[in-house]
């Protein structure tokens, strides 16, 4: 594993449940010891960070969100031996290990809650947040998940109080006014440090902490606490990480990077829905302002991006207006909609559009942070909106076409959750094995398309610059870090679209595309004028003219050209040609 203390900075992120992933023992439920079989397809696609969801004890009400032991494994996936195995057989193959830190809440099984209900005079009382009256405390703080709660207070009829909740009533919130629970949670943390792991997703990290006339989210003291925890992870540990997850402006997000002595990383939730939003409207604008909103961050921090992940796909950082459009254009199944959002996979939010899924991962992996992938969608795997909560995008991993999917050799009835098994979607027709043997399939194309990204620093890296021609249904930007100059243009629109892009600054430049290495004319006086096919997109490094007084290096024709397609629709797919300069035009198989 390289040592490099910013590796995040390039990471492509891979995000998985272990009980969906691959099922070593016949019982249903996938296991650490799957998931270990399966390193090496997560290799291959070029992933080089996975993030775990929960895996611990768990009564399972929220898919292990709520925790019954911090230091556990659950059964059903295996021990902590499997554990360690799983970080170091990762590790081998320079694959990083985030997991999560749900630091906000417990179960209502968790020991801890047990007592502290059992008794008023329990030292465990104090782990949580008390009151006789819940019409005078904490009444600004919102409730989030609004389709199964009224209230954040709920009433514990054994211990006759009510007690406070962020998430669902049987996930109680811990009370970091008590020193005690702070400390426990810094021990836990160190607890799995020590077994390797790379780093942390801070799971429902702005509601640590509740003030009265406040909405008791991102308070100083949460903040405080979040930097007690960074300074033990640097204090004692090397090149380990905290991502945030904190659902909420950028504004109010960017405190969570501290002066760079906080969280490393924090997911972008406002850009997310944006991205669809410009796809639908077929115009640059919401992505270019929520970016140019975006504050700057400490040179050491990163933004996660993100199309899709486990839970619904939020709209809570959008108007009420945005919201709707959103619904209107996203959520058709009266099924769709949950909170306040729409739980679908990202296949079927694009109607299992090729090109869209394609564009919307150029735009994922070109603008500045690290992309996050969810399991399966990588070959655009299906959902099932019947399932209730957001289980319906949670379904096992879609190996083969053989029995549960090449998932499970349990009886079906047995599977933790059902298949996909529509016409569209199902696993006789989306499959890892199916889309490996087919050289054009979307599962290829991704390979390829994590390998390109990954020649460059400045997609984690550079700076970022929109160029904003007059054709708004264009979304154009450079990239540069070091000597490195990139020039993405994306086509927003469902039609072919022609474009002229102001690149006074780079004349005489040569423009490169990067997957096939195809040359395109230099930079001269006039406006670049550039073509783009439906939801085509280009990406290109910019070439510097080399200096007058230098020969020019002759242009190689590689051999072979890209025979097993092109990611980067549009361009030309005929024989590549290597530039020496670049580096670019190799075969990225
Ligand atoms: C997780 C959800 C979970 C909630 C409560 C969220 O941030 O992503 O899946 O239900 O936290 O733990």
């Amino acid at each position: 594993m390289d040592n490099d203390p910013l590796w995040y900075k390039d990471a492509v992120i891979y995000e998985l449940h272990v009980k969906a992933f691959f099922d070593s023992s016949s019982d249903g439920i996938g296991d650490f010891a799957g998931l270990i079989q399966k390193l090496d397809y997560l290799q291959d696609l070029g992933i080089n960070c996975i993030w775990l969801l929960p895996f611990y004890p768990s009564p399972l009400k929220d898919d292990g969100y709520d925790i019954s032991d911090f230091r556990g494994i659950l059964p059903d996936y295996g021990t902590m031996k499997d554990f360690r195995r799983f970080v170091r057989e990762a590790h081998r193959r320079n694959i990083r290990v985030l997991i999560e830190l749900v630091m906000n809440h417990t179960s209502d099984q968790h020991p801890w809650f047990q007592d502290a209900r059992a008794s008023k005079k329990s030292r465990k009382r104090k782990f949580y947040v008390w009151t006789d009256d819940p019409k005078k405390k904490y009444q600004d703080a919102r409730v989030i998940f609004l389709d199964a709660e009224k209230s954040n207070w709920a009433y514990d009829p054994e211990s006759k109080q009510y007690y406070w909740h962020r998430f669902y009533s049987l996930q109680p919130d811990l009370n970091y006014d008590n020193p005690i629970v702070c400390r426990t949670m810094l021990n836990i943390l160190s607890f799995w440090l020590n077994t390797g792991v790379d780093g942390f997703r801070l799971d429902a990290v702005p509601y640590l902490f509740e003030r009265d006339g406040t909405r008791c989210e991102n308070l100083p003291e949460t903040h405080a606490y979040l930097k007690s925890l960074r300074q033990r992870l640097d204090k004692r540990y090397k090149n380990r990480i905290l991502l945030a997850e904190a659902n909420q402006r950028s504004e109010d997000v960017r405190p969570y990077f501290g002066d760079g002595d906080e969280c490393h990383l924090a997911f972008h939730f406002p850009l997310m829905p944006r991205i669809f939003m410009a796809l639908r409207q077929e115009n640059n604008k919401p992505i270019i302002q929520i970016m140019e909103q975006t504050p700057g961050i400490p040179p050491d921090c990163q933004w996660a991006l993100f199309l899709r992940n486990h839970d619904e796909l939020t709209l809570e950082m959008v108007s009420p207006e945005e919201r709707e459009y959103m619904y209107q254009e996203y959520a058709e199944h009266p099924k769709a909609k949950l909170n306040l959002g729409i739980r679908h996979r990202l296949a079927p939010l694009l109607n299992n559009g090729r090109r869209q899924l394609e564009l919307l991962h150029s735009i994922l992996f070109s603008l500045p942070g690290s992309p996050v992938i969810y399991y399966g969608d990588e070959m655009g795997m299906g959902d099932n909106v019947y399932l209730g909560d957001r289980n319906g995008v949670r379904t096992p991993m879609q190996w083969t076409g053989d029995r549960n999917a090449g998932f499970s050799a349990a009886d079906a009835a047995q599977l933790y959750a059902p298949v996909i098994v529509d016409p569209v979607y199902g696993y006789q027709s989306v499959n890892a094995e199916a889309q490996s043997r087919t050289p054009t399939s979307f599962l290829n194309w991704m390979k390829r398309f994590i390998r390109a990204r990954k020649k460059f620093k400045a997609f984690g890296r550079g700076t970022l610059k929109f160029l904003e021609p007059k054709n708004n249904k264009i979304l154009a930007y450079i990239r540069q870090y070091e000597g490195e100059t990139l020039l993405i243009v994306n086509n927003l629109s469902r039609f072919v679209q022609p474009l002229e892009l102001d690149l006074a600054g780079h004349r005489g430049w040569t423009l490169v595309e990067v997957v096939g290495g195809v040359r395109f004319p230099a930079v001269g006086e006039l406006p670049y004028f550039l073509t783009l096919g439906p939801h085509a997109f280009y990406w290109f490094v910019l070439e510097k003219p080399a200096a007058p007084e230098q020969k020019k290096m002759p242009v190689k024709t590689p051999e072979k050209s890209e025979a097993k397609g092109n990611p980067g629709r549009g361009s030309k797919t005929g024989k590549a040609q290597a530039s020496r300069n670049s580096g670019v035009g190799e075969n990225t198989e």
